[in-house]
């Protein structure tokens, strides 16, 4: 049975019950954080805290947990769930109120949520291995606040869900200007010709936790090229490979977009070599 923790206290899922008053329940007017851990270990912890505490700062939502104390909080979520390959879900509301009223209420206590849920292995760097990804696109339908994680998530899920009915794993996005932006629940690379391209980190895209240690890694490593700019529709398009991020997924390779094969239609060898230095790196964030 899993074991969630809510408002200060651990219970099984289904002993868990929040107001229907709850803001987040009404707006989606919350914060919320994927963290993955495998086999008991966390990946990027800190920078997933931080991230968190930035979006509660950029919605004016008052909690002041200090990282150590999501540290025990996680880290007892792990151990009574078994310690498998996990990801964390974390979760702030600003709270319940006793109306519907739109302005942010004074002195309400945010609700505070955490549950775990499996997710797949680590990723092994390993061709005949990896699991392919089909994508389609669609243009980038959702707000100007994309670098918010919000829980507002209905225009992410209509987006996903137009991938998932076409059969896809997921969609990747266009801005107005065919410019890439990311993709519904992940952050979006190309490479061309052995460099690396994603787009640049502002108020279109996620600041993806797994972009920021991929970046922060291969920036160290130093044998890859990557660069953060504008990438357009027709580059990704015509690029040799396709890649996806996400805390659940780590680096997957995209091998169909629209129907049609991404380059040879096979894993790219760029890919490989990002992901052993993943692999390799992940722990160390
Ligand atoms: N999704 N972009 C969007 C829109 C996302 O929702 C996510 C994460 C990412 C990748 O971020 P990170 O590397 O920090 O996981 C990019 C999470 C996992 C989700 O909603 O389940």
């Amino acid at each position: 049975m899993s074991i969630v923790f809510l408002n200060n206290e651990f219970m099984p899922m289904e002993e868990a019950k929040i107001s229907p008053m709850d803001r987040g329940f009404l707006f989606g007017d919350g914060i919320y954080e994927v963290v993955p851990s495998y086999d008991g270990k966390l990946v990027g912890f800190g920078p997933h805290v931080a991230r968190m505490q930035e979006g509660l700062s950029l919605i004016d939502i008052k909690l002041n947990w200090s990282t150590q104390q999501w540290r025990d909080v996680v880290e007892q979520l792990i151990e009574k769930n078994g310690a498998g390959n996990l990801g964390i879900y974390l979760h702030v509301s600003r709270g319940t109120d006793s109306k519907r009223y739109h302005a942010y209420p004074e002195n309400v206590t945010p609700t505070v949520y955490a549950f775990t849920f499996e997710i797949p292995q680590a990723a092994v760097a390993d061709k005949t291995k990896a699991k392919k990804y089909s994508v389609n696109s669609n243009t980038d339908l959702r707000w100007k606040r994309c670098h918010i994680k919000s829980t507002a998530l209905l225009g992410n899920v209509m987006h996903f869900q137009q991938g998932h009915s076409a059969g896809c794993n997921e969609t990747i996005l266009f801005n107005d200007n065919d410019e890439l932006t990311e993709a519904s629940s992940c952050n979006a690379y190309i490479v061309k010709d052995g460099i690396i391209a994603t787009p640049p980190l502002d108020h279109q895209i996620l600041p993806g936790i797994t972009r920021l240690i991929l970046l922060d890694i291969l920036a160290k490593d130093g044998s890859l090229t990557v660069e953060e700019r504008i990438v357009t529709r027709k580059e990704v398009e015509s690029a040799d490979e396709i890649w996806l991020t996400s805390s659940s997924k780590e680096i997957a390779p995209v091998t169909i977009l629209d129907g049609k094969p991404v380059g040879s239609g096979e894993i790219g060898d760029v890919w490989l070599a990002a992901q052993s230095l993943y692999s390799l790196g992940k722990y160390n964030y």
